[in-house]
């Protein structure tokens, strides 16, 4: 009775836009990669294909978040589930490998992200996706989604792992090619196979995206569209390819989980790119209710209003995840990382608050 008293409490505290999950179900991918599926809540959680929960834990007596892609369908799957790769130190995703069984609760953030598409059961589309290591995660929830939505789409999976015991999803994705034999195709290309491995194997490369893209034409579809998820330079080699094939940005949807802001933010001031770090008086919208607050020389806004313990959403504070977004109404920033938003967003005002400082005085931001 205590619990369920405190807990109502919490969910109120946080708003509506955090719940809490009961762990049903931990699954072993491979040696260092877990699946954590969730019991429905109720109502149920609704999400697109590609997108990600933010997991919220207090960890050594402080509150950390990260952002996992979900790898389910809300298509097929009746339980959305999340995967975590272990990162070598990380806090986070050392605990939920290790320590999640099923029965825990788990606050987290409700479901946020761009990296989905439409489904049409009218669609005759080719996805061409290439996925390295853990980016096989939201491309997973969103080839299944296409498998079974629009039975006239084609896919085709480029996926890169280190070794046979990486493949994330292994036997999964053989059922999926059992079932969509026509329409679903697997290539996996391992960079450290043992003497065993048949397939492709090595550095990915244009060459190789090439070869698989020509021999994998398909005649009937209206339109091909490509989506890219891993680390930085399997997405820079992956990118580079399709554009020398002339292909045109807005066919390319692509998610990061790596960035390094304190490189790219030495960059920008080496090259002159940023205003000068002043203290500034800045006006942020949370939800409707306004704050106004100082932004200390040299930090984000989200530090900043952090720091006043103003309740703004952010999960993995650095210019990827868009929890964070806010529409820049008036004034100016430097925003060193803005991979997470789209063109348009950023055309038409977005701003990540995790990594943009003033550079002026008449900020205002509106969060919603
Ligand atoms: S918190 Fe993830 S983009 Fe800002």
């Amino acid at each position: 009775m205590f619990n369920l008293f405190k807990k109502k409490k919490e969910e109120n505290k946080r708003g509506d836009q955090y719940l809490s999950l009961k762990v049903r179900e931990v699954v072993k991918e491979t040696p260092d990669t877990v699946t954590i599926y969730f019991e429905q809540p109720e109502p149920f959680l609704e999400y697109r294909p590609g997108q990600y929960l933010t997991v919220i834990l207090e960890l050594g007596g402080k509150e950390v978040r990260r952002s996992y892609s979900l790898c389910t369908s809300p298509y097929v799957d009746p339980h959305p589930g999340i995967t975590i790769k272990r990162v070598e130190g990380g806090l986070v995703s050392n605990y939920l490998n290790d320590q999640i069984r099923p029965g825990k609760t788990i606050e987290i953030m409700k479901p946020l992200g761009h990296f989905t598409t439409d489904f049409h059961s009218k669609n005759k589309n080719h996805f061409v996706m290439i996925a390295g290591g853990s980016g096989i995660t939201p491309i997973m929830g969103i080839s299944k989604s296409i498998l079974i939505n629009e039975p006239d789409s084609k896919v085709t999976l480029i996926y890169c792992s280190r070794s046979e015991d990486q493949i994330i999803f292994r036997n999964q994705l053989e059922k999926l090619q059992d079932e969509y034999k026509e329409r679903f195709k697997v290539f996996h290309n391992l960079s450290k196979p043992s003497l065993n491995w048949e397939g492709m194997k090595g550095r990915l490369d244009q060459v190789k995206i090439d070869e698989i893209l020509q021999n994998n034409l398909y005649p009937g579809t209206a339109k091909t569209k490509y989506f890219v998820c891993g680390p930085n330079g399997l997405m820079d080699i992956a990118l580079e390819a399709l554009k020398a094939k002339g292909i045109s940005d807005e066919d390319i949807f692509k998610e990061s989980f790596y960035t390094d802001i304190e490189a790219k933010e030495e960059t920008l001031k080496a090259e002159g790119k940023l205003s000068p770090e002043l203290t500034r008086e800045i006006e942020v919208n949370v939800n409707g209710e306004s704050f106004h607050f100082e932004v200390p020389a040299g930090m984000t806004i989200l530090e900043a209003g952090l720091d006043r313990d103003i309740d703004m959403p952010y999960s993995c504070q650095s210019g990827l995840c868009t929890a964070c977004r806010g529409k820049l109404v008036s004034g100016k920033v430097d925003m060193i990382e803005d991979a997470g938003l789209s063109q348009s967003e950023i055309a038409e005002g977005y701003i990540l608050c995790c990594s943009s400082k003033p550079a002026s005085s008449d900020i205002k931001i509106i969060i919603e």
